[in-house]
């Protein structure tokens, strides 16, 4: 089974909930395109299961010299780049509705192909990037990212003081008790790893990987106890809705009875750090 990201639901909590400051992305990205000798150049670039642009719009806005196609299978996702474009004016952003799994590009026709947590979505995962390196006659560049949150969610085992460590330890109490199977076990492609390891191992293989680079950042964000009640309401995180939607209607209401009995405000904060991790591929030439 291949999660397609076909909730409105869905897109609407996704750049909340897995919001990157447009500074980190435009610093990271500065550096990947000087070190690649394209500082300021015009070029193409693929993004990749695009979404709603999280990655790549900032990206567009920020250096009008690049000229970027988005592909995608769900429309709610590119709905609302769609919005973001036409809010910003930008004219440097193509937007195409199509799954890797058929991209069927001229080969070598993009300078850049950014890859960003698209690939634990699909479980046919390398052939998606057989396309998209075929599609790319430059750069693969593979975007990974993980967080504090995301970490406690995948512990099950962890419940410490903390109010983010008791959120999500009740939610995964919860999870247990309404026997939804567990969250790795959920995931269908490649494991939530930074770094993306499996694909810079498949691209070694294949005799694909000439050179690379990594670039790292780390930040802290704040969530509100109603930011945390919302993403698991309308289930930010792929393993939140590869599950039985009535069990897991079950998980919401009982987390939401807990937040009562125990009091804790709606309001009260919780702050996490989130790490993200570039990995530039210079892909070898292919005859
Ligand atoms: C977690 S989102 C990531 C979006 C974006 N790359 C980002 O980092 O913000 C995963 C995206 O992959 C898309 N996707 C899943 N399978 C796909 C496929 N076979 N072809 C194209 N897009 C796909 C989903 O529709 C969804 O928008």
């Amino acid at each position: 089974m291949d999660i397609s990201w076909k909730s409105g639901e869905v897109a609407g909590i996704f750049d909340k909930a897995r919001g990157i400051p447009e500074y980190i992305l435009t610093e990271v990205f500065a550096e990947v395109f000087d070190r690649t000798g394209f500082a300021g150049k015009r070029c193409n670039v693929l993004d990749a299961g695009c979404g709603t642009g999280r990655i790549s719009f900032p990206l567009a806005k920020k250096f009008p010299n690049l000229r970027i196609r988005g592909v995608d299978v769900s429309g709610q996702m590119l709905g609302l780049l769609e919005q973001k474009i036409e809010k910003s004016g930008i004219q440097n952003y193509e937007i195409e509705k199509a799954s890797l799994l058929e991209l069927n590009e001229p080969p070598g026709s993009y300078d850049f192909s950014i890859v960003s947590s698209v690939l634990h979505t699909i479980t046919d995962w390398k052939t998606a990037v057989d396309n998209i390196v075929n599609a790319t006659g430059g750069y693969l560049v593979l975007v990974s990212e993980t967080s504090g949150m995301y970490r406690l969610v995948l512990n099950r085992q962890k419940y410490g003081e903390g109010l983010m460590d008791r959120f999500w330890g009740e939610y995964s109490r919860l999870r247990k008790k309404y026997s939804l199977p567990g969250v790795e076990s959920t995931q269908v492609g490649i494991k939530w790893q930074l770094g993306c390891p499996e694909v810079l191992e498949y691209l070694k293989t294949g005799g694909l990987l000439e050179s690379r680079f990594e670039l790292s950042r780390r930040w802290a964000t704040e969530f509100t106890v109603d930011d945390l009640v919302e993403i698991v309401e309308k289930k930010a995180y792929s393993h939140m809705f590869t599950v039985d939607d009535v069990a897991y209607g079950h998980v919401v209401s009982d987390l939401k009875g807990w937040l009562k009995k125990e009091k804790i405000p709606n309001l009260g904060r919780v702050s996490t750090n989130k790490d993200i991790k570039v990995e530039v591929v210079k892909l070898a030439v292919r005859g």
